[in-house]
């Protein structure tokens, strides 16, 4: 078996469970929460083999084995102090109503009722690999895709560009995507989701809790979409006291926490951006369409390459594309030596969107630029776009 073991009293928690992991997994509906671990284990055939245990501890409104906050939690407390080389994960309705009890509990995670497949795939993963110093015969991998959105010109749609990337993410991956406004000084990602944060990036750098992860979920801006935001600092001068040495510790955290980490970076190659580049599998290289703009591309390309930097996949995209400047994507492509991935059009509609701080993606889903933008979501998530246009959440990962 998998190793994982499920109690629940709901068939949709179970239902996707079981679809995450393959149906190995054991669920049991033990009537009411058990007090200690081995009474639980003592319900599997095989209890030396459980590495997960799943709680559903339900919501406030649950009875049965669902409504069992306060039982669940003392017996993730009490797994943390006999077994723990088993790792808990709750599940609740409200994961951040229990995040911070979850948290002294000594459970692993805390995942939502109606996370989809792909989020408890995720979820499985990530606690399998947490228990994995504790029982070393389990080696699984599990960090995230860091994809970051970079350019030598400012003003050319980065922004834009990683919002939308982030919206298309997270509707794959509600759970698991998180948005990072690494353009230290300037950044605009907060306006441009109109989310007013808590926290900022000069908090979460400065914060004991953001060196555990729930303690740095608890730090990050929260869209409507389920889209995690780490967004920039409040003033350009609380800047200077970030370090690259703290971004990286702080991206090197949230890709073992998230599926997917999108960063925004200020234009050019600054020390925070390379601090991105160190953690980066999936670049996205912009330029509007005009000579300066193809020119700086081409020379930030060949900077690269000169770098010391882990191997990453590139995508080149066109932004503001019209006929009207002279040049086409073919002299584009002619000058970098490499095909173009995606052309977006010069419209007013970034502008409107950027306005009203909600991305194309989300609130145009069938417009034609916004299924341009899902070719490029599809190349990180590869099951997220349909015929009729961008679909959101996927099919086979609906609730
Ligand atoms: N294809 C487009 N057509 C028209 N307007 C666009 C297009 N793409 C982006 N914009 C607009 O251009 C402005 C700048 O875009 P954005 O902020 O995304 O660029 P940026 O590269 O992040 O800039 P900076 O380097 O200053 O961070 C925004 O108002 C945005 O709405
Ligand atoms: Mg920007």
């Amino acid at each position: 078996m998998s190793g994982v073991l499920l109690v629940s009293d709901h068939t949709s928690v179970t239902r996707k469970v079981r679809l995450a992991t393959g149906d190995d997994v054991v669920v049991v509906d033990p009537g009411r929460m058990p007090a200690m671990p081995a009474q639980l284990l003592g319900l599997v055939p095989e209890p030396d083999d459980v590495r997960i245990v799943v709680l559903d501890v339900g919501g406030d409104d649950d009875e049965g084995v669902s409504g069992q906050v306060d039982d669940g939690l003392a017996l993730a407390g009490r797994f943390a102090e006999t077994h723990p080389h088993v790792g808990v994960v709750l599940v609740h309705s409200q994961p951040d109503s229990i995040g911070l009890a979850v948290l002294r509990a000594g459970a692993r995670d805390v995942v939502p009722q109606d996370a989809s497949v792909e989020d408890w795939r995720w979820a499985l993963r990530r606690a399998l690999d947490a228990v994995q110093t504790v029982a070393p015969t389990h080696q699984v991998e599990a960090t995230g895709r860091v994809v970051t959105v970079a350019s030598p010109k400012g003003g050319v749609g980065k922004t834009t560009l990683a919002t939308n990337l982030a919206i298309g993410l997270a509707a794959q991956s509600p759970t698991g995507t998180v948005l990072v406004d690494l353009d230290v000084q300037f950044g605009d990602v907060a306006a441009a989701l109109d989310l007013e944060p808590d926290y900022t990036l000069g908090d979460v750098v400065a914060s004991p809790a953001s060196r555990d992860s729930l303690g740095l979920k608890s730090l990050l801006a929260r869209h409507p979409s389920g889209l995690q935001v780490l967004c920039g600092v409040r003033s350009p001068a609380d800047a200077d006291a970030i370090s690259a040495d703290q971004l990286s510790t702080v991206i090197g955290h949230l890709k073992s926490e998230f599926r997917y980490v999108v960063i925004d970076t200020a234009p050019g190659l600054h020390e925070q951006t390379l601090a991105a580049l160190d953690h980066t599998t999936d670049l996205v290289l912009i330029t509007s369409l005009d000579v300066p703009g193809i020119r700086g591309l081409r020379k930030e390309m060949e900077m690269l390459d000169e770098l010391d930097l882990p191997p990453t996949t590139r995508s080149i995209i066109v932004n503001f594309a019209d006929k009207d400047g002279g040049l086409s994507v073919a002299d584009v492509e002619a000058s970098i030596g490499r095909k173009v991935d995606v052309v977006l059009p010069r419209s007013k509609k970034f502008t409107l969107s950027t306005n009203q701080g909600s991305p194309l993606l989300e609130s145009q889903p069938r417009d034609r630029i916004s299924k341009e933008m899902g070719r490029l979501v599809m190349r990180f998530a590869p099951l997220s776009v349909n015929d009729s246009g961008w679909s959101g959440r996927h099919r086979g990962n609906r609730a």
